[in-house]
Parts: C-alpha cells; sequence; structure tokens
C-alpha cells in the first residue's frame, strides 16, 4: 500500500515472462531442449550359469539374475519396447571362479554362451554389448589379475583383457566394453579384435569410472566376493580434469564410444566429456542410482516414474546421448505412453 493508503501497491510489470512458454503441456512439449527416446537407452542384464529360475536380487527390486531361457524372454521384451541395446553381464558358478578369472574366456562360460544365444535368437535387431571385465569371474572379485602383493596387476590384466574381447566377439556382441580401467585397455582390446578379424566390432570405453559407494548392489547381482576397493584402478570421486585425460587417451586408443559412470552424481564430468567427445558419449545409471530411486518409492516418498524421466532426462541433458538403465524398459513404455 501507498503512503495515502488511496492506491494500489506498487508493483513492477516483468519485462519478461518465461512463463508464457510454460502455459500449455503443448508448448512446453514444442520447446523442450532435451528428448528422452527408447532408442538412446540400453538395458543392462545379468545371466547366472547353474540356475533353473531367474533369481531375485534384494538389493535391487525388480531386477533378476537370468538363466538363458529367461535372458532371451527378456531381450525380446527389451527389443519390442524399442530399447536401443543391451549389455550383459555374466554370473558364473562359483566354483568356476579363479585367480585368473579363466571363465571369462572361456567359450562355455556363461557371459560367452550367452551373446552367442542372444546373437543366434535376435541376430543385428539389437545392439549386444558385452562387460568386458574380470571381477565378476575371479575368486578374489577385482577386475584382474593380482601381482605377488595383492594389486591389480595393470599389463597382465591386459593379456587377459585381449583375449576376452575376441571371445566375446566370437561369441556374437557387437560392442565390447572394457570397464576395468586398466591403462592402455582399449588399445589392447582395439589391437586384439583386429587381429582376429573383429574389425567391425565396436568398443564402448569406460572412459570416466569413478571408485564409487553407488556400485554395491551390483556386488550382489554379480555374486561378487571383493575383499578391499578398487581405488588403485577406479578415479577418485574428488577429480574432474582426469576425467578428460582419460577421454583423450581413450579417443587415442580407438574408442568408439566412451562412458562416464555412475551418472547423476556425476554430471559435471559428463558434461566436461560431452563438450569435447567427438563419439557418442554414454552415461551408466549405476546398480545404487536404481536401488536408492526404488528404496524411496517403496516408502511412498518418491514418484518412480517421474523419478525416472526426471533423473534419465537430467544425463541426456548433462550430454549423454546413450544411457544404461536399468529402467530402460520401463521408461521406454511410458514413452510409448507418450509421456
Ligand atoms: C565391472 C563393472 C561394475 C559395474 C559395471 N561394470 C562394478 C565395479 O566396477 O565395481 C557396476 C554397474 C552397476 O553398479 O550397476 N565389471
Amino acid at each position: 500500500m501507498s503512503a495515502d493508503g488511496a492506491r494500489g501497491p506498487v508493483v513492477a510489470v516483468p519485462h519478461e515472462r518465461p512463463r508464457r512458454l510454460r502455459t500449455t503441456p503443448a508448448v512446453r512439449r514444442l520447446v523442450a531442449q532435451t528428448r528422452l527416446h527408447p532408442a538412446d537407452l540400453v538395458l543392462p542384464v545379468f545371466v547366472r550359469d547353474g540356475i533353473d529360475e531367474p533369481q531375485p536380487i534384494g538389493s535391487m527390486p525388480g531386477v533378476v539374475q537370468h538363466t538363458l531361457d529367461s535372458l532371451v524372454v527378456a531381450a525380446r521384451e527389451a527389443v519390442a519396447a524399442g530399447v536401443g541395446g543391451i549389455m550383459v553381464f555374466g554370473v558364473p558358478r562359483d566354483e568356476d571362479k579363479d585367480a585368473d578369472g579363466s571363465a571369462g574366456t572361456d567359450p562355455d562360460g556363461i557371459l560367452n554362451r550367452a551373446l552367442a544365444r542372444l546373437r543366434e535368437e535376435l541376430g543385428s535387431t539389437t545392439v549386444l554389448m558385452s562387460d568386458l571385465c574380470l571381477d565378476e569371474f575371479t575368486d578374489h572379485g577385482h577386475c584382474g589379475a593380482l601381482d605377488a602383493a595383492g594389486t591389480v596387476d595393470n599389463d597382465a590384466t591386459l593379456a587377459r583383457y585381449a583375449e576376452m574381447a575376441v571371445a566375446q566377439a566370437r561369441a556374437g556382441a557387437h560392442v565390447v566394453g572394457p570397464s576395468g580401467m586398466m591403462d592402455g585397455q582399449v588399445r589392447v582390446v582395439r589391437e586384439a579384435l583386429d587381429g582376429a578379424g573383429h574389425e567391425d566390432v565396436a568398443v564402448l570405453a569406460y572412459t570416466a569410472k569413478y571408485a564409487s559407494a553407488f556400485y554395491g548392489p551390483f556386488r550382489e547381482a554379480v555374486a561378487s566376493t571383493l575383499q578391499g576397493d578398487r581405488a588403485t584402478y577406479q578415479q577418485d570421486p574428488a577429480n574432474r580434469t582426469e576425467s578428460l585425460r582419460e577421454l583423450r587417451l581413450d579417443l587415442a586408443e580407438g574408442a568408439d564410444m566412451v562412458m562416464v559412470k555412475p551418472a547423476l552424481p556425476y554430471l559435471d564430468v559428463l558434461s566436461d566429456v560431452a563438450e569435447v567427445a567427438d563419439v557418442p558419449v554414454a552415461a551408466y545409471q549405476v546398480s545404487g542410482e536404481y536401488s536408492m530411486i526404488e528404496a524411496a518409492v517403496e516408502r511412498g516418498w518418491l514418484d518412480r516414474d517421474r523419478t525416472v524421466l526426471e533423473t534419465l532426462t537430467s544425463i541426456r541433458r548433462a550430454g549423454a546421448q546413450v544411457v544404461l538403465t536399468y529402467y530402460a524398459v520401463h521408461a521406454a513404455r511410458l514413452l510409448g505412453e507418450g509421456r
């Protein structure tokens, strides 16, 4: 009120009204800068040896360890929903784990069998990706071979990755995803693939992979018995420019696509990488990111559908062209309903 009480309050009229472009769903849709599409999503799946029925994963409600048969059904569902690709993780029987992770390179190991089966059933109607890492297959749970002191031996591990890449390509992977954070892994994998006549198999490099607490539920998913941590090979969450260094190396070594992982806690890193990479950039919404949402949804604290679409949109907005997410099929269906 003015001093004399006769006139109304003095209101400054805004010169600009951003709300105009938020008035209706139609105008919001028209001006949306980031769109989610099922084809940008990749579904990570787990396949376990020696089981007759799919096994639920306690810390990842709604996600299971598949049998070979149930994996095929799940993969077909993902393809039908329009999901862009499938990333396969193998879980061997405990008795097949050893210090070298032999089951990872064995053509009869569960991951290679699963890739062969999926390639046979689905052909090239989707993009089949394989995790290229030893932690699922080693009895100590580390991503590589250990030296006498119990530290992961970088160069000894590279030789194992080379074998693993060829085994996965032979089995039918379109894309291999070296995720062990060994120095020089992309070059070794590229050379091994080319040397074995698999020039067309692409490398999705886990370029910026942080030593993250958010991988916790994944350990249960792959029944890993890791002693200690991965801090001598995965990146320190405190570091940012180090990811640009990893990017430079991976591109020089021949990466076809690069990935940042985890996703939501590392959107700054994702944005940095996306700004300079001249190859497609992916991000991985990891197990802990999934479980955190599910736990809150279970308590009625978050709305699942809105939270899923918002997190995926944010990851795309930060610069990821491709998003790996356990919600891939769920999100694809929501998008199919026009959300
Ligand atoms: C390594 C690998 C891990 C994940 C993907 N690849 C585990 C790790 O590095 O500790 C984690 C994925 C997730 O948490 O969803 N094989």
